[in-house]
């Protein structure tokens, strides 16, 4: 059969890139040879259709969605559904952006500005805003020193990304936010995971984490406020972990994300702000503290006071930004006002709501047998350690998860989602009411289901002396 290939070479330089007129250079390419083009062409014909996805898209993992799509998830018709597994606070309509962030948004869409491409890294103006709130956390940064991303994830795909070469691992939190994992499968990056303390209010065993450090590990991923925990680490255990970094040469990637939504008597630290040795790419966005998870804005910080990062890490930035080329266009025209013009008091009535809700949530679940919830410091969670052996006739968490909901219809995320199995993981930014609902519900299943252990053994003694 006739070749219709088109050799490359044949074809004007101008009007391949379109932009020079200049003579065109030899282009050398293997379809210079015509019976290697009618052989590569024989095998193409030949073979059959086989469109297979590539082998790091199949070993991409969402651990969350692994794990529930295995279960078994019927609600009780008789009772609504609760979910308090869902991170988005939006979702039950009690926790919305305010109007001042709206109007911001309006206002660009209105202006018809933003319709077109932004740089790739993002709109000047914009990084200039998002600099200049992270200066307000103590970060020394300038517009040059943010990557905008599209929402926090991007922020952590391109910071893990930059920093992943061939053979390295990275450290990160058990229990952590699924994420991380799933991002290191298409970077090739091994993950290793360091212990945090439920008995220290969830702060890093320090000397775990530096027992895990090894030539190859390229970053420690750290997370603060936590989610899953409702952790906030103080001052002092932040500057332990900054010891550590400074010791061993390791950047830290510093998932922010929950920054300031802590509660009061807790203080938020940009790690970022306390260290002029360790370089630290800080990872935050609009999603949470904005109520906008949608609008998919986020950004990286690179804060970097004695310039270890070099050169080619900011470029390295750069081109990664280029694959998608950044956040939409209107966030990134409205992001200015919205920095600087949402009130406090927005803020203020979150935190007042999630922190109302916490301590419910903490206090009804203290008293309920076989439970120990770990009391939140900020963030829109708490962790719940379930007594299994409290409960027999469950063979393990996720089946006692499944009961629960098809009894209950109360489903809480199980700890196995966030690498700790024995608990379950509840969200705190729902309405109270629904959030009380639920706690009536789950109290009711753990009395149903509680078995005394020591009654157990004891009758365990008994059948001994009577055999
Ligand atoms: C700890 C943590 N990091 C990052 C993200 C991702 O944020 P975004 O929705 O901005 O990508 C989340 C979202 O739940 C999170 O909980």
């Amino acid at each position: 059969m006739e070749s219709t290939v088109t050799k490359a070479s044949s074809i004007p330089f101008s009007m391949t890139n379109g932009f020079s007129s200049s003579p065109s250079p030899p282009i050398s390419t293997e379809y210079d040879n015509n019976d290697s083009i009618s052989e590569s062409l024989k095998i193409t014909e030949s073979r059959e259709w086989s469109i297979r996805a590539s082998p790091k898209a199949l070993a991409t993992i969402n651990p969350i969605r692994k794990i529930v799509e295995t279960m078994n998830l019927t609600p009780n018709r008789e009772k609504p559904f609760i979910p308090l597994s869902i991170g988005d606070p939006t979702l039950f309509g009690n926790f919305k952006p305010c109007d001042e962030i709206l109007d911001a948004m309006l206002t660009t869409v209105n202006s018809s500005k933003f319709n077109g491409y932004q740089p790739a890294s993002g709109n000047e103006e914009a990084r200039k805003a998002v600099a200049e709130y992270c200066s307000s956390y103590g970060m020394n940064v300038e517009a040059k020193d943010i990557v905008l991303s599209s929402g926090c994830s991007h922020a952590l795909d391109m910071a893990m990304a930059i920093l992943a070469t061939p053979g390295c691992n990275m450290l990160v939190p058990r229990p952590g936010f699924p994420l991380y994992k799933t991002l290191s499968a298409t970077i090739g990056v091994q993950i290793k995971y360091y212990n945090l303390l439920p008995e220290r209010n969830w702060q890093i065993d320090i000397d775990d984490l530096e027992s895990k450090i090894d030539e190859n590990t390229a970053a420690i991923i750290y997370n603060n406020p936590s989610n899953p925990c409702g952790s906030v680490f103080p001052e002092n255990h932040i500057r332990q972990l900054l010891n550590v970094a400074e010791r061993h040469h390791i950047p830290i990637i510093a998932d922010e994300i929950y920054e300031n939504i802590v509660f009061p008597g807790h203080e938020f630290h940009a790690i970022a702000s306390l260290t002029d040795e360790v370089p630290v790419f800080h990872c935050s966005g609009t999603t949470k503290k904005f109520l906008i998870p949608g609008w998919r804005l986020g950004w990286i910080a690179i804060n970097d006071k004695k310039d270890r990062f070099g050169i080619d890490i900011r470029t390295g930035l750069n081109s990664l930004s280029q694959r998608i080329i950044g956040p939409n266009s209107l966030i990134q025209g409205a992001i200015g006002r919205i920095l600087t013009k949402t009130p406090k008091s927005f803020f203020d009535e979150i935190i007042t709501n999630v922190h109302r809700n916490a301590d419910h949530a903490f206090n009804r679940l203290r008293t309920m047998k076989g439970l120990k919830p770990i009391q939140p410091a900020g963030a829109f969670y708490i962790m719940v350690h379930i007594e299994m052996k409290n409960f027999p006739a469950f063979h393990h968490d996720l089946h006692l998860v499944e009961t629960l909901v098809s009894e209950e219809s109360v489903f809480c995320l199980p700890g196995a989602c966030f690498e700790y199995p024995g608990y379950v993981r509840l969200v705190l930014a729902i309405d109270y009411e629904m959030l009380d609902e639920a706690m009536d519900r789950i109290e009711s299943f753990t009395n149903r289901y509680f078995v005394n252990d020591q009654i157990t053994d004891e009758s365990n003694d008994l059948d001994i002396q009577m055999n």
